[in-house]
């Protein structure tokens, strides 16, 4: 049984909206969540009748949309435009906005400023980077009714801070992760997002938690898997990442390599032990 979406196979029907108490609710009872990027209305339906889950309209857009190296120079404004573009679909699946670079570090108070712009162009979630010294801002925006997904391990806005992409979370720094993670799950995070960090680490980190884990280059062992719309859709230019499947060149359709995108999580054949990293 599925607490969720129809799923891959039931393209056609209108499906429920997600909700995340159901998204929760289904966490709870073992069902893997699936959340791929999107930028427009027209990937917004492709996903969505695919049975996607969460939509995230991801500062990624800087690399992949825009042509930067970084998703630093990625505006609040470029968010709210895609976020905005996305909801005009009327998804079923949830929607997701970042926050970019700049534009929750300095208060709670201008965390929660933007957040609602996100929110009045049609973001129903929003996911900042960072650990334990973001838990009043996250516990500011919930009190506010904001739902907030908290992104630990490889935060990408950090990477100059960090010295490139790299994996996080070996050795003591695993304990220290799991320990922000349970300080952003008490201020109130509904969400905790990991990247790039030790498959046995993306286990302890997800039995440590209640509230559901996503994971990109984290295992299997995680509630759920995010990928990048265009890694898996192989248009990304340059090395790719060892964690990202091209599920094009699998299935020959972007609808089908969505789908079985959707497929290969809730049935676990995706991530395999190839697409992770050991402790
Ligand atoms: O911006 C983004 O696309 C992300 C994913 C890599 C999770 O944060």
């Amino acid at each position: 049984m599925t607490y969720l979406s129809s799923g891959a196979n039931d393209a056609n029907a209108r499906r429920k909206p997600v909700t995340l108490p159901g998204l929760k609710v289904a966490a709870a009872k073992g069902e893997r969540l699936t959340m791929l990027t999107c930028y427009d209305a027209s990937f917004a339906h492709v996903l969505d009748a695919a049975g996607v889950e969460i939509l995230l309209i991801g500062d990624s857009l800087g690399m992949v949309l825009q042509g930067h190296d970084s998703t630093l120079p990625v505006t609040l404004e470029d968010v709210a435009y895609h976020t905005a573009c996305v909801a005009r679909a009327k998804p079923a699946a949830l929607v997701m906005a970042d926050m970019p670079f700049g534009s929750y570090q300095v208060s709670p108070e201008q965390a929660y400023e933007n957040a609602a712009a996100l929110m009045a162009v049609g973001a129903q979630m929003v996911k900042l980077e960072g650990g334990a010294w973001l838990a009043d801002t996250v516990a500011f925006l919930k009190a506010r009714s904001v739902p907030v997904c908290a992104h630990l391990g490889l935060t990408p806005q950090s990477v100059h801070a960090i010295g490139g992409y790299k994996v996080q979370g070996r050795g003591a720094a695993g304990d220290a992760l799991i320990a922000e993670a349970q300080q952003l799950e008490a201020a109130g995070a509904d969400m905790v997002l990991v990247e790039l960090i030790p498959t046995p680490l993306g286990e302890r980190l997800t039995k440590a938690l209640k509230v559901p884990t996503i994971g990109i280059g984290a295992g299997p062992h995680t509630s759920g898997q995010v990928l990048v719309l265009h890694d898996i859709l192989d248009v990304t230019p340059g090395r790719k990442a060892r964690f990202v499947k091209n599920y094009l060149a699998q299935e020959g359709s972007v609808q089908a390599a969505v789908a079985a995108f959707v497929r290969e999580v809730k049935d676990g054949t995706y991530p395999g032990p190839e697409h992770g990293f050991e402790a």
